[in-house]
């Protein structure tokens, strides 16, 4: 039986769909069977992240309507033994699904992978109530700003009061320069700020950004300090 693994966040864009492919990639390399699923529901961006846009035909509200089974969704990722992507819908209005429907989703998955793993929405609403529905476990993004901060923090309440009691967090987009100006949050403020574990620390690259947009994510393009701050991480999350 596999886990759930649940990438969250609070605000937007601060790297949830980039560090989720980094993931997925660094474990798919080493030969798990990873399922990627995008919860992003009618902001579908996972499947560009991934390179697999071209070849996504049905999405997540075909399947949890019953108009496809998952094995037919699911986007086999051709640079591994073992990765599959079930997009998210363009079409919020097409997503009708409830919690029990989502719940039985992963359980089906965990079943048949080692690991699946979330990409959860932007903000604190139902849709993150949704798709955090019967997680493992959630890795919080946060970016060294106060407003995501406060932002994570409160995903990580929602987290708990729902009852996914493994809770970790990344930094991301971390540039040592600006901690110099002592306005934003370094990563020491930022560990007595949260409540939970620190996963480890992402900096800001702009190899990052623009490889994940060109459907690569980092670690497949080689020994880098990035790729082997990713196996870390994706070592460190098995632990927790
Ligand atoms: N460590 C990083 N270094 C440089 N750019 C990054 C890094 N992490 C993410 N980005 C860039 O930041 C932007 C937002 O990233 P991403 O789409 O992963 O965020 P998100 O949290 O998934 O957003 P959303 O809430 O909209 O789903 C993208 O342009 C991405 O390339
Ligand atoms: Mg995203």
């Amino acid at each position: 039986m596999g886990r759930v693994i649940f990438v969250a966040s609070g605000k937007g864009g601060v790297g949830k769909s980039i560090i989720a492919s980094n993931l997925g990639a660094t474990y798919a390399e080493r030969g798990i069977r990873v399922a990627m699923v995008d919860m992003n529901i009618g902001l579908r961006n996972l499947d560009i992240y991934m390179g697999l846009e071209n070849r996504v035909v049905y999405d997540i509200a075909d399947v949890l309507s019953g108009l496809v089974p998952p094995r037919r969704a699911m986007v086999r990722d051709k640079r591994f033994q073992a990765l599959y992507f079930l997009a998210t819908t363009h079409d919020k209005a097409k997503f009708t699904a409830g919690p029990p429907e989502i719940a039985q989703l992963y359980l089906y998955l965990k079943e048949l992978f080692d690991i699946v793993l979330i990409d959860g929405p932007a903000g604190l609403g139902g849709e993150l109530e949704l798709a955090m529905t019967g997680v493992d476990k959630a890795v919080v993004i946060t970016t060294p700003e106060y407003v995501s901060l406060r932002d994570a923090d409160h995903a990580d309440q929602i987290l708990r009061a729902g009852g996914v009691r493994d809770r970790v967090y990344i930094v991301n987009k971390v540039n040592r320069s600006y901690f110099a100006s002592g306005l934003l949050p370094t990563v020491e403020i930022i560990t007595s700020m949260m409540k939970i574990p620190l996963l480890g620390v992402v900096q800001y690259d702009d190899n990052i950004h623009i490889s994940g947009n060109c459907g690569v994510p980092i670690v497949l393009r080689g020994d880098s300090y990035i790729t082997r701050n990713f196996e870390k991480i994706a070592d460190r999350l098995l632990m927790y």
